[in-house]
């Protein structure tokens, strides 16, 4: 494992969620105003090339697990030439090629992004309730995403294996009520159904109030299913994860305000405009999308060719190590969600 993901602590990053595109074709209450985001400028974006070269850069130093995000990560044009490329990073040493989407635009999608390597898609769905849906996320579409989670669960009873887990933010007075039909899901379906704590971002008009505690949300269930047990969970996992015994399915909680994880993370994350961060909440960034193009003459990287001989020529690597303890400073991230809470 190279020292370059190594933090001093001695955690070793080898799980990379890289965003490729700050786009949504939703507008979720708790995590974008309805007149969207503020855009950057396309030629600040990586360009799928880019994308593929960090990837397997970071697969060469040690990194097993990519997750791509978003934004929506379906709503990127070459998602599935880009999904193909990553996925043939397989023969260097990646193993799970994830993905967190809202499954609005998935269904069509999914046949070829098995094909090209898919073991896991997180989608976020947070009620079972069409009309709910459309408040929630200000947009139509719940019918979309059902038939993507429908198609996942069938590809894999014939015989691929796509783990499936359902993330549901939790809002007090907006969908708490749906804490109890989700764990039901479980009953027949190979599900893990996770219950994320509500954790405020800029602009999304967050309030204690309206987050519910793991701690609330797991004496309501233990309430109804009494004899709901712990599952071993894995170190870097950021979920509690439990099961009602005879159900097929889990539940887990992402427990982000109450008990954070920060101490187990092992996740680095490239931005959609090529800045490498350890933290969703940190600000210490390097830009990797400068120093690739500052190694192809302050060009983008456009094509496979230029990819070949930006190869050649090797990116500055070194700078990257300087900056190590910058990205994997751990000051920001230990300091947790606490303090926002006060
Ligand atoms: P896997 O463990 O690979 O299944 O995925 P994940 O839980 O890391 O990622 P996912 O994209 O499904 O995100 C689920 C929730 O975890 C979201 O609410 C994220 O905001 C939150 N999350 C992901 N990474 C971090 C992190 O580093 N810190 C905190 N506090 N929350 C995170
Ligand atoms: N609080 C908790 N989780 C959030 N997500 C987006 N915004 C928030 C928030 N404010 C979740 C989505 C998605 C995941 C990537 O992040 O539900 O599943
Ligand atoms: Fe945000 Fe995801 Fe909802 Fe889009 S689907 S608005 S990125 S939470």
């Amino acid at each position: 494992f190279s020292s370059f993901l190594t933090d001093s602590f001695n955690r070793q990053h080898d799980y990379l969620r890289i965003s490729i595109t700050e786009r949504c074709n939703l507008r979720c209450t708790y995590c974008m105003p309805e007149e969207g985001v503020p855009l950057s400028p396309p030629s600040h974006l990586l360009t799928t090339p880019e994308i593929v070269y960090l990837s397997e850069l970071f697969v060469t130093q040690g990194v097993t697990k990519i997750r791509l995000t978003g934004g929506e990560p379906t709503i990127r044009k070459d998602i599935l030439p880009l999904m193909q490329q990553i996925g043939s990073l397989r023969s260097k040493g990646l193993r799970e090629l994830c993905l967190t989407t809202n499954g609005i635009a998935l269904f069509r999608k999914l046949d070829a992004m098995a094909e090209a390597g898919l073991t896991g898609v997180n989608l976020s769905l947070d009620t079972l309730d069409p009309f709910q849906f459309q408040i929630m996320t200000r947009r139509k579409g719940f019918e979309a995403v059902t038939r993507s989670v429908d198609r996942i669960l069938e590809m894999n009873r014939l015989g691929a294996s796509i783990k499936l887990k359902i993330n549901c933010v939790v809002m007090r007075g907006i969908n708490e009520r749906e804490i109890l039909p989700f764990v039901e899901l479980g009953r027949d379906k190979d599900i893990e159904v996770r219950f994320i704590e509500y954790m405020p971002f800029d602009g999304n008009k967050w309030s204690k109030a309206k987050m519910l505690s793991y701690g609330e949300m797991l004496t309501l269930i233990q309430a109804k299913y009494p004899a709901l047990e712990k599952v071993q969970d894995h170190m870097h996992d950021t979920s509690k994860t439990f099961r009602v015994p005879g159900f097929r399915g889990r539940i887990g909680f992402i427990t982000s305000m109450t008990h954070n994880f920060c101490g187990t993370c092992n996740r680095l994350r490239i931005t959609s405009d090529g800045n490498l961060k350890v933290c969703l909440f940190g600000n210490a960034e390097v830009s990797l999308r400068d120093l690739l193009r500052k190694a192809n003459g302050g060009r983008p990287i456009e094509d496979q060719e230029a990819m070949e001989a930006l190869r050649q020529v090797e990116m500055d690597r070194r700078q990257v190590l300087s900056n190590r303890e910058v990205i994997l400073g751990y000051g920001e991230r230990e300091r947790g969600l606490l303090d926002v809470i006060g």
